[in-house]
């Protein structure tokens, strides 16, 4: 097999759908062997992946799951940590249990699966971890508290990781997607949620959501040789949207007649 990660042993969190399924995708086009982690068990039907279904907000499932992919692959040279849960709600309203859910998937399972595979990789002469953090991690989303909170504390890990590990020939990256329209999400949406996605789209200087085969694409870079001297760094992929805002908001630009997604 031919590609930029041709043999190498790959693991994905969040793999069953979404921006994950992307992922495991390009990194299969790639050559790679890939473990897929999700509490879905919607990916046991791909060939060259592997699949294991676990619920990553169990303490220690994260740090398990590296370990079972380790003895499944032989050698992890990549991780990536893109599992997590999206609750909202006003702040005012947020429970201690909803906190403790979003960090021990968004958080905990990040942190115990970079440590797994960061001594794996420390054993092994290197590799890459690539964490999914978001946009909302600069810039808050409301209403979604302990998300955006989560997600700047991913961002944190990553750095740490790379600071700690450099040496070692581990390399910690993050993608912070903005907003990205998975087939499932689209497949969900009513007439009203298509609505607001639209109105989304102002804030967007490129005119359209985020596809998940370009938030894939990030992670490839970072997890690949090519970035081989990138570490600590988190690279947006929002189409614009964190650039700026327009002091008049009728000045923009108007939005195309259909964007692709979310018009026929
Ligand atoms: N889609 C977007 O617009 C967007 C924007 C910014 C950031 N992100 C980030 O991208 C990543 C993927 O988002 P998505 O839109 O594809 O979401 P999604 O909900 O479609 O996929 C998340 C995946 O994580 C899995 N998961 C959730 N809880 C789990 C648990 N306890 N154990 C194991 N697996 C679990 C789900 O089953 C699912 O397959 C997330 O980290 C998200 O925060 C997405």
């Amino acid at each position: 097999m031919s590609g930029r990660f041709a043999g190498r042993g790959v693991v994905v969190t969040g793999a069953a759908r979404g921006i994950g399924r992307a992922i495991v995708d390009a990194f299969l086009a790639e050559g790679a062997r890939v473990v897929a982690v999700d509490i879905l068990p919607s990916v046991s039907d791909v060939p060259g992946v592997e699949p294991l279904v676990v619920d990553l907000s169990e303490p220690g499932a994260a740090a398990a799951a590296v370990a079972r992919a380790a003895e499944v692959l032989g050698r992890i040279d990549v991780v990536v940590n893109n599992a997590a849960v999206m609750p909202d709600g006003p702040i005012l309203d947020v429970t201690e249990e909803e906190w403790d859910r979003t960090f021990a998937v968004n958080v905990r399972a990040v942190f115990f699966a970079s440590q797994a595979a960061g001594r794996h990789m420390a054993e092994h002469g290197g590799g890459a971890i690539v964490n999914v953090s978001s946009a909302n991690a600069v810039r808050s989303e409301s209403p979604e508290a302990p998300y955006n909170a989560s997600k700047a504390a991913v961002i944190a890990i990553t750095r740490s990781f790379a600071h700690e590990l450099g040496h070692l020939g581990v390399r910690a990256n993050c993608v912070a997607p903005g907003e990205t329209l998975t087939p499932e999400e689209a497949a969900e949406m009513s007439a009203a949620d298509r609505a607001a996605e639209r109105e989304y789209v102002r804030r967007i200087p490129l005119r359209r959501l985020g596809r998940p085969a370009e938030q894939a694409a990030a992670v490839l870079f970072l997890a690949s040789d090519e970035a081989a001297f990138v570490s600590g760094e988190t690279l947006v992929v929002d189409g614009g949207e964190l650039s700026g805002d327009w002091f008049d908001r009728s000045a923009a630009p108007p939005l195309p007649d259909r964007i692709a997604g979310l018009d026929p």
